[in-house]
C-alpha cells in the first residue's frame, strides 16, 4: 500500500490521480485531515483514512499496512515541524518502509524563510532511522497564476526578486515525480532530488510574457524587500503572509529557486510545464 497525506490539497489530489494511473485504487491510502473532503476518492475504491498532523492519535492507524508514504508538507506555517515530527514518528511506529517528503529546493542552503521548517523536518526524518527520499520542490508555476491576471489588469508586477531566475514547474510535474519514486522498483535510501523546471525565468521575463499573451503593456517593478512587503500589506495581505512572500522573492534574488540539473525532467521522463502554459491558463480564466 502507498499512502499520501494532505490528499485533499492541490498537490495531494494530483498525486492520487497519477497513482491511479499506475496501481489499483485498493492499494492507495488517501490521508486527509478532513476525510469528508476526499469522499469522491472513497467512491473510487481508494482507501480514505483520517490523517491530521495535529492529532497524532490519527496518524499511526492511518499508516497501518503502508509500505511507502508520501508526507506532503502541511500548510500551517510555524506549526509544521511539530506536525511533521508526529507524522514521522507514526510512520516509524506503523512500520512504513520508505518516507518521501516534499521539501524546498536546496533546503540545506536556502535563505528563504520557509526553508527552516523543511530543514528541521529533513533532519527529523534522517534521525528516525526510517529509509527516506527527499523531494526538494522548487516553486509551482501556479503560484504565478493570480499574479498574471493581476499584472495584465494593472500593467505592472511588483516584486523584490531582482534578476533572480526561477526554475518553476507545475504541481502535476512534481506529483508525477513523487509517483515515479513511490512506484519505483529500486529506491536509493537517503536520495535527495532537487526538483525544478527545465526553463527558468526572471520576474521581468514573467511580466513580458504576460504582456505578450494579454496584448497589454506590463512591466516588472523591482522594489527593496521592505517596500515590497508594504505593497503587499497595502493590497490587503496579512503581515506574516506578506513577509513570507517577500522573503521568497529576496531568496530568488540570491538564486535560491534556480536549478539547472534537470532532475525533475529525468524523473518524469518528459519536459516540465513552462510558465507560459500557466499564464495562458490563468488569463483564459
Ligand atoms: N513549492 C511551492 O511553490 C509551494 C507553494 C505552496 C505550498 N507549498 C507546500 O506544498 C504543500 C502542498 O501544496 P498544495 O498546493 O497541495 O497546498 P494546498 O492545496 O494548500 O494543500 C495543503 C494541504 O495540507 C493539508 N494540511 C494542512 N494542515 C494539515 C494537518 N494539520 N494535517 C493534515 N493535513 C493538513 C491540507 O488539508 P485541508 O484540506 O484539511 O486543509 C491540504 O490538503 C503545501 O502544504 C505547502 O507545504 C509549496
Amino acid at each position: 500500500m502507498i499512502a499520501v497525506t494532505a490528499a485533499s490539497g492541490h498537490l495531494g489530489r494530483l498525486v492520487v490521480a497519477s497513482l491511479l494511473r499506475t496501481i489499483p485504487p485498493s492499494q492507495i491510502v488517501a490521508g486527509a485531515r478532513t476525510p469528508e473532503k476526499v469522499s469522491d476518492l472513497a467512491s473510487k475504491s481508494i482507501v480514505v483514512r483520517q490523517a491530521d498532523y495535529s492529532r497524532p492519535e490519527t496518524l499511526a492507524p492511518a499508516f497501518a499496512g503502508v509500505e511507502r508514504l508520501l508526507l506532503i508538507s502541511g500548510s500551517e506555517v510555524g506549526r509544521r515541524v511539530e506536525q511533521h515530527k508526529a507524522a514521522i514518528a507514526a510512520a516509524r511506529q506503523a512500520g512504513v518502509n520508505l518516507i518521501l517528503y516534499t521539501s524546498i529546493l536546496h533546503a540545506d542552503r536556502s535563505p528563504i524563510g520557509l526553508a527552516e521548517e523543511h530543514r528541521q523536518t529533513e533532519a527529523a526524518i534522517r534521525a528516525s532511522g526510517v529509509p527516506f527520499v527527499i523531494l526538494r520542490n522548487s516553486w509551482y508555476t501556479e503560484n504565478y497564476g493570480a499574479a498574471a491576471v493581476q499584472a495584465a489588469k494593472l500593467g505592472v508586477h511588483y516584486g523584490c526578486a531582482g534578476q533572480g531566475r526561477i526554475s518553476a514547474a507545475s504541481r502535476a510535474d512534481y506529483a508525477d515525480a513523487a509517483v515515479a519514486v513511490l512506484t519505483a522498483k529500486n529506491v536509493q535510501n537517503g536520495r535527495i532530488y532537487e526538483l525544478a523546471g527545465d526553463e527558468a525565468f526572471t520576474l521581468a521575463e514573467f511580466a513580458a510574457e504576460v504582456a505578450r499573451q494579454s496584448g497589454k503593456p506590463v512591466r516588472y517593478q523591482d522594489l527593496p524587500e521592505a517596500e515590497y512587503r508594504a505593497v503587499l500589506v497595502k493590497a490587503g495581505l496579512p503581515e506574516p503572509i506578506a513577509a513570507m512572500l517577500a522573503s521568497g522573492d529576496a531568496g530568488i534574488s540570491k538564486g535560491a529557486l534556480y536549478d539547472d540539473s534537470r532532475q525533475l525532467h529525468a524523473l518524469i521522463g518528459r519536459a516540465t510545464t513552462p510558465i507560459s502554459a500557466t499564464i495562458k491558463a490563468a488569463l483564459a480564466g
